[in-house]
Formats: structure tokens, C-alpha cells, sequence
């Protein structure tokens, strides 16, 4: 399995600028003996270029949480692909919950999204996940197999291989509730079977699935422990240098 442990953090709408490049320089002292797990971090886009600027001579890479579907234009307070690209960012969320369930977004912007990131060269980190309603349910591997397959609409193989996947149940989010590791790596294993009929199997294996959800130094190892977890996308306890690094060792310290 040649699969990278990656963990990405979501700055969410935190930090100032003058506290973005202060956690920023932060992790990246703290993770200088990273050598085999992938670390992203994303700041607001108002830290983006002073972020990217201070990580760039680190293994740590730069991520926008959102963008705009459009490439250019009269979208006041918008910003595009192109933009994200220019700060040296390289990754982008996209369809985070977040901004399904406040700003309206829907699996088929998230596929145009998609679309449009990859040509300007960024990396989307795609999240999909279900409501604590519809996993009662036991609709789960319904929902999420059909917010993958609206989010990788009319996309080819060599696509899909330019993405991160991140599993974010959304009960789990900011709440304090981690899915367990057998809950999170029953989900796993569905988005990359659905993966693997869809684009075959070179691509499942070597697509990174993230799970997010009250990820902290304390639970990440058995998150990371699951087979077809591949990495974390972190929320709270990425704002705190000690641990986000925290989980970063952790993952190197299980490292494939
Ligand atoms: P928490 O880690 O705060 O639950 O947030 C997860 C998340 O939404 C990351 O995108």
C-alpha cells in the first residue's frame, strides 16, 4: 500500500493574522522531525499568503477552506481558484458541512468546484459525511456514496487521483463525539469500494480517505490505527500547536 498518512488542519474562522503566523511558525517548529506523514494546514484566506510565506521552507503545505465556483468576475467578497492558487496555497476544502449546511452548497456545486480546482492546479480535500438523523436511520453508506458520487460527477481516474476524500460525520463535528474507530473504518471501507468500481482499483488504493469529528491526541491513534483511515482532518485541536503536533507525531509514529 503506498498510501501517505496525512493530516490536515481546518483553521476554520479563527485567528487573526497576527495569530495565524504565530501558530503557523508554531507547528511548523514542532513538526520539523515530520518525515513520513503529509501535513496540511488552512487558514483563513485572509492569512493564506502570510501563512504560505512563513511554511514554505517546511514540509508543511498551504489549503484554502472554500472557494468560488466562478474563475473571475463581478462576485464581491468571492474568491477564486486562481487567487487560492497565487498565495502559494496548493490544497482547497470543498464541500466541507459547514458550507452545505450555512451557505447552501450542494453536491453538484461541489462537483463544479472540483472541476474548476483542478484546473487551476489545486488539491480539493472533498468532505462528504451524514447527519446524526440519517446515521439512526442506518442510511449512512447511502448518503455518503451519493454525495461521492455527485461530488466526482463526469471525473476520470487521473482526477480523482489529485484528491483527498475526508469522511466527517457531521454529529461529530465540534461536538465532542468521535465516531469510534470500527464506525469511522466501516465508512472508510464503503467510500473506497465505491471508489474502486467507479475509477478501479489503482485509484481506491491509492486515494487518501481523511476522517474528521472531535479528532484530538487522544483518540487520533486508534483512528489511525483502521486500515482505510488514512489521516485526520482536524478542526478544534488544530488551533493549539501542542495538539495538532501532537497528532501529527502520533501519525508518524504508526507510519505505513
Ligand atoms: P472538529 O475537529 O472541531 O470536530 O472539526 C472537524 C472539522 O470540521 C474539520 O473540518
Amino acid at each position: 500500500m503506498s498510501r501517505k498518512t496525512i493530516i490536515a488542519g481546518n483553521w476554520k474562522m479563527y485567528k487573526t493574522n497576527v495569530e495565524a503566523l504565530q501558530l503557523a511558525n508554531q507547528v511548523k517548529i514542532k513538526t520539523k522531525d515530520i518525515r513520513h506523514t503529509g501535513i496540511i494546514i488552512c487558514p483563513p484566506f485572509t492569512a493564506l499568503a502570510a501563512v504560505a510565506e512563513v511554511v514554505n521552507d517546511s514540509a508543511i503545505a498551504v489549503g484554502g477552506q472554500t472557494m468560488c465556483v466562478e474563475k473571475e468576475g463581478a462576485f464581491t467578497g468571492a474568491i477564486s481558484a486562481g487567487m487560492i492558487k497565487s498565495t502559494g496555497a496548493i490544497h482547497v476544502i470543498l464541500g466541507h458541512s459547514e458550507r452545505r449546511q450555512y451557505f447552501g452548497e450542494t453536491d453538484e456545486l461541489v462537483n463544479k468546484k472540483i472541476k474548476t480546482a483542478l484546473e487551476f492546479g489545486l488539491k480539493p480535500i472533498v468532505c462528504i459525511g451524514e447527519t446524526l438523523e440519517q446515521r439512526e436511520g442506518n442510511i449512512t453508506a447511502e448518503v455518503v456514496t451519493k454525495q461521492l458520487r455527485g461530488a466526482l460527477a463526469d471525473l476520470e481516474p487521473q482526477h480523482v487521483d489529485r484528491l483527498i476524500v475526508a469522511y466527517e460525520p457531521i454529529w461529530a463535528i465540534g461536538t465532542g463525539k468521535t465516531a469510534t474507530p470500527e464506525q469511522a473504518q466501516e465508512v472508510h471501507s464503503v467510500i473506497r469500494g465505491a471508489i474502486t468500481e467507479w475509477f478501479g482499483e489503482t485509484t481506491a488504493d491509492n486515494l487518501v480517505i481523511q476522517y474528521g469529528g472531535s479528532v484530538k491526541p487522544e483518540n487520533a491513534e486508534s483512528l489511525l490505527s483502521q486500515p482505510d483511515i488514512d489521516g485526520a482532518l482536524v478542526g478544534g485541536a488544530c488551533l493549539k500547536a501542542d495538539s495538532f503536533s501532537a497528532i501529527i507525531h502520533t501519525a508518524e509514529g504508526l507510519k505505513r
